[in-house]
């Protein structure tokens, strides 16, 4: 049987807690370690159920991965054995499309499955197919599949019709192998991103701007080996401070890139947390009760919807009424019929919900719909008066590496049973 989380409620968190390596960050790397031939070493890679799944669709196109001494993991991908992502991976997690780029750029064709709806919405992948298409690739789409060939890829000028990251990524993947050079205009300006060419960069490529809305890629014929530290997950950061935030505890996150949570921290700071910043550190002391406020999600630098629902569990406390508007995914709002069934007064209006703050929430049991709703429905609990029981914690364990280890490091009563 699936696993629960089991939380009683009440514990103000306390103390200092390690941050992991980004989920976001180490799923296009590794599907970055396809453009080379030569051994990329990951210094950091997270323990997450997500970087299970790339690496076994590696291993199906041909990656030999190994575990070294101190945590190091070396891809190397010295021969593609495939060219196909299946659907059976694709399905499982969205993110397998992020190999479709690198496989056309270095082997001029590409099998990867549609990855359809998810829990948070459709989600197309068209702008993915539609930059391929401008570098010079083939693109059909056939029984569920995405087909790509190419002889060799062309730089070209793309300007993308909304900002999407994993677009972003597979277009910058692509464009490091193709000849000439490839601009990327309305680019995702995600730290993910910019950690990505950073990686990219050590392999040899020949990448400027990223960060920015404009990514200029001058191609390469190869790319060489590397080495590569994953930069701090920014999700699971404001995820433990909200923790601290929400029973009134004094939590500091360590290891961290502060400036990577500028949206996040304002809102924090708005709706009454008191925050310290260190150069790698973060400290978050509570509120009694937060004050409401208003939220509106948006590409970086703006408020991150990997945020929204555990910023939701917050201001679902608050003394007044928020309205918390989620612009980048249409359905991303399953964690509020969960967060009511704990006595929370939420109700949603379209793309927006209005979260009129409850002074407590009661424990129940709750089903986690996805990986944030997940992190939003623990946090609810950790602040609840009696005991709550998540369900379906595997959506959780996609993305937060033993977030519950870590909240019981802080002096939370959370536990696993079966
Ligand atoms: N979109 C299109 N066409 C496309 C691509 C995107 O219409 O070709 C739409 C999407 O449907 C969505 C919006 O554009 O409405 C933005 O999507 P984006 O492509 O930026 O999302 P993604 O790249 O699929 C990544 C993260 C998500 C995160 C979003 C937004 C990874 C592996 N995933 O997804 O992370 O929510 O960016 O920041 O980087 C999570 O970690 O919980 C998670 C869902």
């Amino acid at each position: 049987m699936a696993e629960r989380l089991v939380i009683e409620g009440g514990a103000r968190l306390q103390g200092r807690v390690a941050v992991s390596a980004a989920k976001n960050a180490a799923l296009p790397a590794l599907a970055a370690a396809l453009l080379t031939t030569e051994p990329v070493v990951f210094e950091n890679l997270p323990a997450l159920a997500d970087v299970t799944t790339i690496s076994r669709l590696l291993e199906r196109l041909g990656a030999e991965i190994s575990k070294g001494a101190a945590g190091e993991t070396e891809v190397r991908v010295a021969e593609l054995k495939s060219d196909e992502a299946p659907y059976g991976l694709v399905s499982t997690m969205r993110a397998s499309v992020l190999v479709l780029g690198p496989l056309v750029a270095r082997s001029g064709r590409a099998r990867v499955a549609l990855p359809g709806g998810c829990a948070i919405g459709l989600r197309p992948i068209d702008q993915h197919l539609k930059g391929l298409a401008r570098l010079g690739a083939e693109i059909r789409i056939e029984n569920g599949y995405v087909e790509a060939r190419a002889s060799r890829l062309k730089g070209a000028r793309i300007t993308t019709d909304l900002v999407t990251v994993t677009g972003t990524e597979n277009l910058l993947m692509a464009a490091t192998l193709a000849e000439g050079t490839t601009v990327i205009e309305n680019a995702a300006r995600e730290p993910e991103v910019v950690d990505l060419a950073v990686l990219l960069q050590s392999l040899g490529a020949r990448v400027e701007g990223a960060g920015t809305e404009r990514i200029e890629i001058d191609g390469v014929p190869e790319l060489g080996g590397g080495r590569h530290r994953v930069i701090p997950d920014r999700i699971e950061t404001g995820t433990l401070l909200t923790a601290g935030a929400i029973t009134g505890g004094d939590v500091t996150v360590t290891g961290v890139v502060p400036r990577h949570l500028s949206a996040v921290l304002g809102k924090l700071e708005e709706a009454g947390v008191a925050l310290e910043m260190g150069e790698a550190t973060i400290r978050a002391r509570g509120p009694e009760r937060p004050r409401a406020t208003d939220v509106i999600t948006q590409p970086f630098p703006g408020f991150p919807t990997d945020m929204q629902a555990q910023v939701m569990s917050l201001l679902g406390r608050a003394d007044g009424t928020s309205r918390i508007t989620e612009t980048i995914f249409e359905n991303r709002f399953m964690h509020v019929a969960e967060l009511c069934r704990m006595g929370a007064r939420i109700e949603t209006d379209g793309a927006s919900a209005v979260v009129r703050g409850v002074s407590h929430y009661q424990g129940a049991p709750v089903m986690a719909s996805d990986l944030r709703a997940s992190a939003a429905l623990v946090l609810a609990g950790l602040a609840a008066r009696g005991r709550t029981e998540v369900s379906r914690v595997y959506h959780l364990d996609r993305g937060y590496e033993r977030l519950d280890a870590k909240l019981a490091q802080l002096g939370a009563r959370i536990w696993r049973e079966p």
